[in-house]
């Protein structure tokens, strides 16, 4: 079975992140989102992948490379816009060829592995499978109408009034009938071939589609605050390890420090990641942080934020938290004349300051 990892897109909701770079690189514990992918397909023996890939490609490609790093073949697809998940595989056909393959989307994380879907899969042979999740905001959704076997009956998107709780996860598996499908189906309102639409069409021509209802959490990582909270899940679960070097300090619960790190004087709670060659000096790092390489945080304090590579934060007199950090920027609070506030900010940037 072959994979398809879904990383085009234009990633609007996450600007200006995504001004600068792809959403599917953002980091969450210090890796970028899409390598939680590429690994679920891989711990379910997946060797060859096809990654979609639209304007950010080459940021992308180089981070990804050929696969080596995971012993798998990496293939890309440009995909010339954004013109939905079901044109992906559409322009992905020669690559998929005629074997039934998984379609993962770039910028999800998944606790659970994937072994019972591709199993029930492989038994019943379906010409799709779906992931479902319980939501508490249906209406934001694809949804799922289904039955006590699991069968699919109907999917509609964002329904403003949802038939159930159970909304689609970015995961799929489908045989080559998706094909035909999305062959049939018309572009939507928002100029996209749809997914739901295909699976739909599936559904209405006589064609069997099977669910499975994930078992632990799924995250989307569409906007900022889906990035803190996905952050917040693998932290989580991570181990100690400790790699740098700790001076006068309190490091309590899950901490992993990478190598060439200094926390110097400092409190730490974990869990939380330091990066290589960051420099923790009379600060707090509370829990579910995740700061990054060749960062520098001196008397500042963050929490359950995301801080990336060559950030600066220098004297702050109130905590930053539940906040995201692009690479190289700098926050620092001074005390000579003129107490001003200063900012250069992107597009869209977003601050909060409190009195
Ligand atoms: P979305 O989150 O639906 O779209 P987006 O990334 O453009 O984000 P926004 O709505 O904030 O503008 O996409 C889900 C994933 O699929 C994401 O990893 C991007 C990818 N994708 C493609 O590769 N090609 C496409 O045509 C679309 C629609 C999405």
């Amino acid at each position: 079975m072959k994979g398809l990892i879904l990383a085009g897109g234009f990633g609007t909701r996450l600007r200006p992140l995504t001004y600068t770079g792809a959403k599917q690189l953002i980091p969450v514990a210090n890796k970028p989102i899409i390598f939680y992918g590429i690994e679920t397909l891989v711990n379910i023996g997946i060797k060859k992948i096809g990654v979609v890939v639209g304007d950010t490609k080459e940021e992308v490609m180089r981070t990804l490379g050929n696969g080596e790093r995971w012993k798998i073949n990496i293939e890309y697809i440009p995909q010339e816009a954004p013109l939905g998940l079901a044109h992906a595989i559409k322009i992905a056909k020669e690559f998929l060829g005629t074997e039934p393959f998984i379609m993962y989307l770039g910028d999800n994380i998944l606790k659970d592995d994937l072994r019972s879907l591709v199993d029930q899969f492989e038994e019943n042979h379906p010409n799709a499978s779906i992931l479902l999740t319980e939501v508490d905001n249906p209406q934001e959704f694809g949804v799922a109408v289904i039955d006590e076997k699991g069968c699919v009956r109907k999917l509609i998107e964002k329904p403003k009034e949802p038939p159930s709780n159970l909304a689609l996860v970015g995961i799929y598996l489908f045989d080559k009938e998706i094909f035909k499908a999305i062959d049939k189906i018309k572009p939507s309102w928002r100029n996209e071939l749809e997914i739901t639409d295909a699976i739909q069409w599936l559904l209405d021509n006589g064609y069997k589609v099977e669910s499975q209802t994930v078992k632990g959490w799924w995250k989307d990582t569409g906007k900022p605050e889906d990035i803190i909270e996905a952050n917040l899940l693998i932290l989580q679960d991570i181990d100690s390890d400790n790699q740098g070097k700790i001076v006068d300090s309190t490091v309590n619960g899950q901490v992993r420090v990478a190598k060439g790190a200094i926390v110097d004087k400092s409190t730490i709670r974990g869990p939380a990641i330091i990066g290589e060659n960051t420099k923790i000096t009379r600060a707090y790092i509370g829990p579910f942080s995740s700061i990054g390489d060749n960062v520098v945080i001196e008397n500042s304090e963050v929490e359950c934020s995301v801080i990336m590579d060559g950030a600066t934060i220098c004297n702050l007199e109130k905590r930053i938290d539940r906040s995201i950090l692009g690479r190289n920027v700098v926050i620092n609070q001074i005390s000579e004349s003129p107490r001003t506030h200063k900012f250069i900010l992107g597009d869209q940037s977003y601050v909060q300051i409190i009195k």
